[in-house]
């Protein structure tokens, strides 16, 4: 196991009515607040009304930032920013999805940046200084809410990347189950692919020797193939959505990667997809994940699958290693496509016509190979990309 300094700072109140915690916890940190939302999904589910009336009634004074779009863009920053520095905010509020919280962080870092904030993400100029967040969550699935980064679309370069600073983690999230309940099946399911990417992605690394990490990382996989398919299927089970909002914050807060060389693979070639095509994250991982699998299964990662397989799918340990690999990932592909999430890049609407343009971009970007299982070359991510389509 590599050393590593045990550092999750997000308070969380788990539960049914914790929301009832949100003015006291605000007043810790802040006096006047950005309450910031997507496309109106809290509206319906009565949320928004629940928050105004906490923030009224505790007397915080509020402006709100709504409309931020799936896969955030910058421009929702720059207007948030803009709202912040105009009224001398000082705590910021999302309210929503990954999205939303995304978004919330990187207005509270480029507060303090005089320049465009686009230039933090790209890393043109560095985060000095962040605004506190605190988060409540209605999606489960990109565990934003506990981690501390954001990823942001820029759809005039085409590029959609990932920024992060230790001080934008949220100071506390509230994650209430009920508030996923309205999450439609499509969502539920992206929501579930996502988790298991998150887990899959620091659990195939090349240290052998972090058991416990990947034994926690197993049962969050088992949870979410056990609570996905409910959730889907009945939407207001309480049980099912609790483990899986739970699942979504111990998959990426750092507790299953500590200790470990696990420098993500499949998202950066989803980012990729995301930047020129606008599509659910989630949905474009469950496609990836199968191929990336296959492609990087060799004599070096077989024994890894081997475990994946009998460990996460009960595969009966009585094959071929390689047999036993194949299955699992056989596995892994049937399952999303058991949530119904599409299985090709084509129903999307995505054909060849990127590809090579991504490939380079993402290689380039990442320093000419992506991830550290095994590392890929601009080759491999194009050959990705063609299987998956
Ligand atoms: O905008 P509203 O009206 O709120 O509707 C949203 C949106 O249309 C809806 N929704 C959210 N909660 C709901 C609900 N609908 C009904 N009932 C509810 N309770 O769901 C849609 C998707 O929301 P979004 O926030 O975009 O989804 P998600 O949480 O999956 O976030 C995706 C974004 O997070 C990034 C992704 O790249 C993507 O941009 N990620 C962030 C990460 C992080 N910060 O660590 C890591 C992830 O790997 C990921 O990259
Ligand atoms: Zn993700």
């Amino acid at each position: 196991m590599l050393n590593f300094n045990y550092s999750i700072p997000t308070k969380i109140f788990f539960g049914k009515d914790q929301i009832k915690v949100l003015g006291k916890e605000i007043k810790k940190y802040g006096s006047k607040v950005l309450l910031a939302y997507g496309g109106g999904s809290i509206k319906k589910i009565g949320l928004y009304g629940e928050v105004i009336k906490i923030l009224n009634e505790e007397n915080i004074p509020f402006w709100e930032l709504s409309g931020i779009e799936p896969n955030p863009r910058i421009e929702s920053v720059r207007e948030g920013i803009r709202i912040c520095r105009e009224n001398d905010i000082d705590f910021i509020l999302p309210v929503g999805g990954g999205s939303t919280i995304d978004c919330a962080k990187v207005i509270a870092a480029g507060f303090f940046y005089e320049g465009d904030p686009w230039d933090l993400v790209i890393r043109k100029a560095k985060i000095e200084k962040v605004l506190p967040i605190a988060s409540v969550l209605t999606l489960a699935a990109t565990g934003s809410e506990m981690d501390a980064g954001a990823v942001i679309t820029n759809p005039e370069t085409k590029q959609k990347l990932g920024v992060g600073h230790p001080d934008m983690a949220p100071k506390f999230s509230i994650l209430d189950p009920t508030y996923t309940f309205s999450v439609p099946a499509s969502q539920t399911a992206a929501g579930t692919a996502d988790i298991m990417s998150h887990i899959l992605e620091s659990y195939f690394s090349n240290n052998k020797d972090a058991f416990v990490q990947d034994k926690i990382a197993e049962g969050l996989l088992k949870t979410c193939i056990k609570y996905g398919p409910i959730a889907i299927k009945e939407p207001d089970n309480y049980e099912a959505r609790a483990n899986l909002m739970w699942a979504s914050s111990l998959a990426i807060n750092g507790l299953i990667r500590y200790g470990k060389e696990a420098i993500w693979s499949v998202h950066p070639l989803q980012h990729e997809l995301g930047a020129y095509y606008d599509i659910t994250h989630g949905v474009g991982l469950a496609i990836l994940t199968p191929h990336w699998m296959r492609h990087v299964l060799s004599d070096s990662t077989v024994e890894k699958f081997v475990e994946y397989g009998k460990n996460v799918w009960d595969i009966k340990d009585d094959k071929y290693d390689y047999d036993i690999a194949n299955e699992a990932i056989d596995k892994t592909q049937e399952f999303f496509k058991s949530l119904g999430i599409p299985t090709t890049l084509r129903e999307l609407g995505i054909g060849e016509e990127n590809l090579e343009k991504m490939a380079r971009a993402v290689t380039n970007y990442n320093g000419g190979t992506v991830g550290s299982y095994k590392p890929l070359s601009y080759e491999d991510v194009l050959e990705i990309y063609k299987k998956a389509l």
